[in-house]
């Protein structure tokens, strides 16, 4: 872990099929290991969504790319200069987890993805993950050629040049492709040059008001705190514009979950900002980038467990709808990634499953055309119209991705 406890200012996805070497790599750029939820680390409102954060630096009087580093110490002996922070979100690459890649999409600036050298291109992830940044729309792509140490040099031209064929005509055609081995911390100057270079952080509009996507929440108290030790609800998340101050009013949307005569509804809920942690630290002010910790006044018990995962938080009032069915325009895929089987069109009555922004959420569909369709939600979600939709059709045991929609109204 760097000395530097700047807060993050840009999210960097890390995708790519199973065992390819996100977590090393997050690893060797931070010193942290994005593979721990521990009970221990979620305590005192630090979060982890399999997230770490790494401050890029340069020495100074050193040419590219030897300059850039994540130490503190140049080989002269001199401070390095910090660039920037950067927060690595790890998105899992087991199939079945696709729909976590998706939801932790929403929050991704750009996104680094990583292809084992010593595997033919593409690996079934490694194909589902370059569609779904092309769908979400995450256009700042850095590919990281991994495992260089594995093959000889022929063998990582052929892969190379197969890397290059695969992503042809998508939204990584003009991505840098930089050789590295993240266990042997090779090329990691180059692969950083390549991240300042590509995915720079976005332009913010510091006025607008504060819109967080809520990932996961928690009861942060152990088992028998009495009342007058027992602290509010905790969401973890990332905060997509404005900023959040302790002591800001906050309205969570669509809310909890109300039963009457067997009825569920939702009701926004809302509080006050108790505490904030950024980029590891308490802090008294947030702005985006990175995943922050918000401590609330909310029962505990309204967050535990992720009960809140997927919800939308920001000032009172400002927040979009709560839909509990919408309509959709629909664009499908041709075929299902990483196969020849053709895309069915939707069928009313199927079920779907759907990722808007950081929720994931069963629609049933109640109306399909060619281009368009109504869904009615298990769950509802708070999004404003225009909101880019995940698609996933359920095709043998798992979830596949199978196209895009557009939520209309
Ligand atoms: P998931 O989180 O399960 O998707 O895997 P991952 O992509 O995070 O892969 P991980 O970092 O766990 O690496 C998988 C295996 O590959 C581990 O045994 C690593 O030590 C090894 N590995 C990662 N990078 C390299 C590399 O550059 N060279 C070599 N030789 N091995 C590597």
């Amino acid at each position: 872990m760097t000395g530097n406890h700047r807060q993050p200012e840009v999210n960097i996805g890390l995708v790519g099929h199973v065992d390819h070497g996100k977590t090393t790599l997050v690893q060797a750029l931070s010193g942290e290991w994005t593979d721990q939820h521990s009970e221990e680390m979620k305590r005192g409102i630090s979060i982890r969504l399999g997230y770490a954060d790494a401050t890029f630096r340069q020495c100074p009087g050193m040419d590219a790319p030897e300059c850039y580093t994540v130490e503190e110490t140049c080989p002269d002996g001199s401070e390095s200069e910090v660039l920037r922070t950067v927060s690595f979100v790890d998105a899992p690459g087991h199939e079945t987890l696709m729909a976590t890649m998706l939801s932790g999409a929403a929050m991704m600036d750009g996104a680094v993805l990583l292809v084992a050298a010593n595997e033919p291109v593409p690996q079934a992830q490694t194909a589902e993950h370059l569609m779904a940044l092309d769908i979400i729309g995450i256009e700042n792509i850095v590919i990281a050629q991994n495992k260089v140490d594995l093959v000889d040099a022929d063998r990582a031209r052929e892969n190379y040049r197969e890397i290059e064929a695969f992503v042809e005509g998508t939204v990584a055609e003009d991505a840098p492709v930089v050789p590295i081995s993240a266990q042997q911390e090779v090329n990691m100057d180059l692969l950083i040059q390549a991240i300042e270079e590509s995915i720079p952080t976005p332009e913010r509009d510091p006025d607008a008001d504060a819109r967080m996507q809520v990932a996961r929440s928690f009861d942060v108290n152990r088992p028998g705190t009495t009342f007058d030790g027992l602290m509010g609800g905790v969401l973890g998340g990332s905060l997509t514009q404005g900023r959040l101050r302790v002591g800001d009013e906050l309205e969570i949307r669509p809310g909890r979950r109300v039963e009457e005569g067997g009825q569920a509804e939702y009701l926004p809920v809302t509080t006050s900002i108790r505490s904030l942690q950024a980029g590891g630290e308490i802090v008294d002010e947030v702005s985006p980038g990175g995943l922050l910790g918000v401590g609330t006044g909310l029962d505990p018990s309204l967050t535990k467990g992720d009960s809140l995962a997927g919800q939308v938080a920001g000032p009172p009032g400002s927040l979009p709808p709560t839909w509990h069915q919408f309509t959709m325009d629909v664009e499908l895929l041709d075929r299902l990634v990483g196969s020849e089987e053709d895309i069915d069109p939707i069928s009313t009555g199927e079920p779907l499953m759907l990722t808007v922004g950081t929720a994931t959420t069963v629609g049933a569909v109640t109306s399909a055309r060619t281009d368009e369709c109504e869904v009615k939600l298990k769950r509802p979600v708070c999004a404003t119209p225009g909101a880019i939709i995940a698609i996933n059709r359920r095709v043998g045991t798992r979830w596949r991705l199978i196209g895009i929609g557009t939520l209309t109204e």
